[in-house]
């Protein structure tokens, strides 16, 4: 409930829940999953009321070799080491790998950032891609249909082959998944590889004007588009106009 309300992550609440400082109507809680209503119940941290957090949306433009988590045990930089400045504690919404840049959202919008990550509402993410060697027409045309990865075949994506130089193509993509490593392995999935990754696009979020490992809070006009995506109807995953008969690529 403390991390609902966006005054922590889930694992901070559970580390002080645990560290016996928060009480609720005079008691001490224990059971990290108590129930509160904020407005009714008496919320007391170390003694003291628990004020929500104002709610902050950043928008970041992560650079390759940072790692989209708080810490990490090799000791590799991650995007909170380019957000030092900022005193509230955020999450991202969704992960970019280690060697993709691109656009990153991080919010203390618990409940904005689980509807956008839930597979259900399909938000749609868009990518450049450089692959490793030159695509044939049927790789982009099987990318786009759905290939078959090892955790279920990919949902229909809108794939533009950009430019192919003497060795690579270059592509942008857009799909409306966020697995793991989804895009490396759709490409590897038709026999090439990503040379480079990066997310040029989150719904109605783009990079526009932002420098590589800069930041910046989202405009109004962005949280309401973002808002009104978070409304756009969830669709069971499975009904996703899959061609029948088309050839499926196995990675
Ligand atoms: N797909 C990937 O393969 N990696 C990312 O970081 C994002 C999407």
């Amino acid at each position: 409930m403390i991390s609902k309300a966006g005054l922590g992550s889930r694992t901070e609440a559970l580390a002080w829940i645990h560290a016996r400082r928060v009480q609720v109507n005079g008691k001490i809680i224990e059971n990290p999953d108590h129930w509160v209503s904020f407005g009714k119940d008496k919320v007391l941290f170390d003694g003291k009321p628990l004020q929500t957090k104002e709610r902050i949306y950043l928008l970041l433009y992560k650079p390759a070799g940072y790692i989209t988590s708080y810490g990490d045990p090799e000791g590799r930089p991650t995007v909170y080491d380019l957000i030092s400045a900022v005193e509230t504690f955020v999450s991202p919404v969704g992960r970019l790998d280690l060697e993709t840049s691109g656009l990153l959202l991080l919010t203390n919008d618990t409940q904005l950032a689980e509807r956008l990550t839930n597979p259900l509402h399909k938000v749609p993410k868009t990518y450049l891609v450089k692959c490793s060697s030159l695509l044939t027409d049927e790789s982009l045309e099987a990318l786009r249909t759905g290939v078959e990865l090892s955790d279920g075949p990919t949902l229909p994506a809108q794939v533009k082959r950009l430019r192919d130089s003497e060795k690579y193509t270059h592509l942008e993509i857009t799909i409306h998944e966020g697995r793991n490593r989804q895009v490396r392995r759709m490409i590897e999935a038709v026999g090439s590889k990503v040379l480079k990754l990066v997310r040029v696009k989150l719904g109605p979020l783009t990079l526009d004007g932002l420098a590589i490992g800069k930041w910046r809070n989202l405009t109004e006009a962005e949280l309401s588009a973002l808002r009104e995506e978070r409304k756009k109807p969830a669709t069971p995953s499975g009904t996703s106009g899959q061609a029948s008969g088309s050839p499926r690529w196995r990675r």
